[in-house]
């Protein structure tokens, strides 16, 4: 194993989706077996839009649940809670010295906040990427894997870490800049919402979003009512979003041979003579995805009944990413000089 340290975050809200589980967890699952790999549950950040704490209780661990069922390994990865990790806090504050007002008012996550919650801009909600890159900088991870919508903060993270060694690295590196990590040049899956309209998303939309856990029954349903149209007006057509995703989905669910045959009755199909029947493209996807998606539910419900089993992990992770935090706050500590006897 490469000894790199790879770091990701999930924040405990909402269920996962497939949309999660081919664009991220699988991810993950390939580089516990190439990296030394920290994953943690960001409930500290969840906090920022006040969620109810009860929901967030189940949240925490239904999202590690999930992620084990899916594969990923505790006893491979270190896998802990945010909030158990009080390193993380104090090597906020001091991250929140390199930080500009100006500059985390313009962060692109910070204005879309503002606009959805105008009544609750406080100031975690402003210093969420300083938060996040007391995440990061804390193991001193040299790789994050990031979709789109993280870039900008890695980008600040790295911006930090500048910030500081300059400041206080007397030449020295005390925090390496973390980079963007993603595997074959980072071909990223990107699933639609079942309706076509954006990316499948954990909390709206639930119709049409697959969860891995919905029942069988519940993902028929979701299928079937997928958007479809009346089929191809030419041979060869381009597809249209909705129908590509669906196709998408076959992809990563269906065999080879499934996939081919509805191309193949795609391709065939024109105006007037349409070959492809949407109905059965759907009924087979949904087959698959049941067959994908039980397994997992199933596995995740058994964690989920075993508290003991949970609360050991969770145990097990703090212990682990504890012993790297504190390595990294003493070198912390004394790159700044807040060491008086
Ligand atoms: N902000 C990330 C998200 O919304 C979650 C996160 C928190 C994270 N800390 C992190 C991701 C550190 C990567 C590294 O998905």
């Amino acid at each position: 194993m490469n000894t790199e340290r790879v770091l990701t975050g999930i924040r405990p809200t909402g269920l996962l989706h497939i949309g999660n589980y081919f664009g991220a967890t699988r991810n993950f699952l390939r580089m516990q077996a190439d990296f030394d790999c920290y994953v943690f549950v960001a409930d500290w950040h969840s906090l920022t839009t006040h969620p109810d704490t009860a929901e967030l209780q189940n949240g925490v661990r239904r999202v590690l649940a999930e992620n084990i069922a899916c594969g990923l390994d505790p006893e491979k990865v270190t896998l802990y809670i945010q909030s158990d990790i009080p390193e993380i806090a104090e090597l906020y504050l001091y991250l929140n010295m390199m930080a500009y007002k100006g500059e985390l008012e313009k962060t692109t996550t910070f204005k879309e906040k503002v606009r959805q919650h105008p009544d609750n801009v406080n100031a975690g909600l402003l210093t969420y990427p300083v938060l996040q890159a007391a995440d990061i900088l804390i193991h001193r991870a040299g790789k994050v894997p990031v979709g789109k919508d993280q870039e900008q903060h890695l980008e600040m993270a790295r911006n930090f870490a500048q910030r500081f060694n300059f400041r206080y690295g007397n030449g020295e590196t005390i925090l390496p800049e973390p980079a963007a990590f993603n595997y074959d040049g980072g071909e990223l899956v990107k699933i639609l919402s079942l309706n076509g309209e954006g990316k499948m998303s954990k909390s709206e939309n639930e119709m049409n979003t697959l969860y891995l856990a919905d029942t069988d029954e519940m993902i028929r349903k979701k299928l079937m009512k997928a958007k479809t149209d009346q089929g191809p007006e030419t041979g060869h057509a381009p597809k249209p979003d909705y129908i590509q995703n669906l196709f998408t989905l076959l992809k990563l669910v269906s065999t080879p041979d499934v996939l081919n045959h509805f191309e193949d009755q795609f391709n065939q199909s024109s105006a007037g003579n349409c070959v492809i029947r949407y109905g059965d493209l759907k009924k087979q996807l949904a087959q698959d995805m049941i067959s994908f998606i039980t397994p997992i539910r199933q596995k995740a419900e058994e964690i989920l009944a075993n508290r003991d089993y949970l609360s050991g992990i969770m145990r097990h992770g703090k212990e682990k990413a504890r012993a790297s935090a504190d390595e990294t706050l003493q070198l912390v500590r004394k790159a700044i000089g807040v060491t008086y006897y």
